[in-house]
């Protein structure tokens, strides 16, 4: 039902490219109601942190932002005179802390959201997010997909023809599932939802390890390396377990972190 809606959400959207900037328009040729998209690095844990916003009314959220880069994402927030709503996560990382709840100091009003079966977040966020829950910037909505696997509390967010995968859908590759209670099964199916979006949809991870900052549905069908849709369920779950990923070095830090929005 939902994947309905959204599909049909992404029908009229056209986008469009300027070097940093991506644009999803609603009217061909209005920049009026252009969807501000920046892709943001972390080098240390290779984490793409993503601020988004309405180009009319400043309205902006942040997906996945960490700590050690606060400085440059509240100097860029301010910069472009944005008025920050949303400070979102997709998941419990155990790759970095977010800097949720100290950006919340920065920007009292904005809202930490999660998704629902993060229980141990339920205390430091402020909304708690389950499939279809729709989050509204402006004239655009974030609409929640709820995408386990990875962790069981992972959720994909899609704003027009973008998807903000988390550590869901990687480009060319997935998210783990050998701790956090991850899933392989689970993600077999979160991603085979993921796939029934419009191909044209561009995929924007959580992490990338290999240079990429965006991708479409259509081309990880055909070309990821783990899930790519004509591989199966068992494929997928033997090609996942074989990952033999080093344990991420800040696990033991970070997760009780995250689990406190940040706050430590
Ligand atoms: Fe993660």
């Amino acid at each position: 039902m939902i994947i309905t809606f959204i599909q049909k959400k992404c029908i009229n959207h056209i986008h469009v490219n300027d070097k940093s900037t991506h644009l999803s328009e609603y009217d061909y040729g209005d920049l009026r109601m252009s969807l501000i998209c920046k892709p943001l690095f972390e080098q240390d844990s290779s984490t793409l942190t993503y601020l988004i916003a309405d180009s009319v009314t400043r309205e902006a959220a942040i997906i996945d932002a960490v700590d050690s880069m606060i400085d440059r994402d509240i100097g860029l927030i301010q910069e472009l005179e944005l008025n920050l709503k949303f400070i979102i996560e997709t998941h419990i990382h155990a790759d970095h802390i977010t800097s949720a709840c100290p950006l919340k100091k920065t920007f009292p009003l904005a809202k930490i959201v999660i998704g629902i079966e993060n229980i141990d977040a339920e205390a430091c966020a402020d909304i708690m997010v389950g499939e279809g829950h729709i989050l509204p910037i402006g004239e655009h909505e974030i609409v929640a997909i709820e995408t386990p696997g990875h962790t069981p509390g992972c959720m994909s967010y899609l704003v027009g023809n973008q998807v903000f995968t988390g550590d869901a859908l990687f480009i060319r590759s997935t998210g783990r599932c050998d701790f956090q209670g991850g899933s392989a099964s689970m993600l077999y199916r979160s991603i085979h939802k993921l796939f029934t979006l419009p191909d044209s949809t561009l995929v924007y991870p959580g992490h990338d390890y290999n240079g990429f900052t965006v991708s479409t549905i259509g081309e990880e069908k055909k070309f990821n390396t783990l899930i790519r849709l004509d591989f199966d369920e068992e494929t997928f779950v033997e090609k996942v377990g074989n990952l033999n990923l080093e344990p991420p070095k800040k696990i033991d830090t970070a997760v009780p972190a995250n689990h406190s929005c940040g706050l430590l």
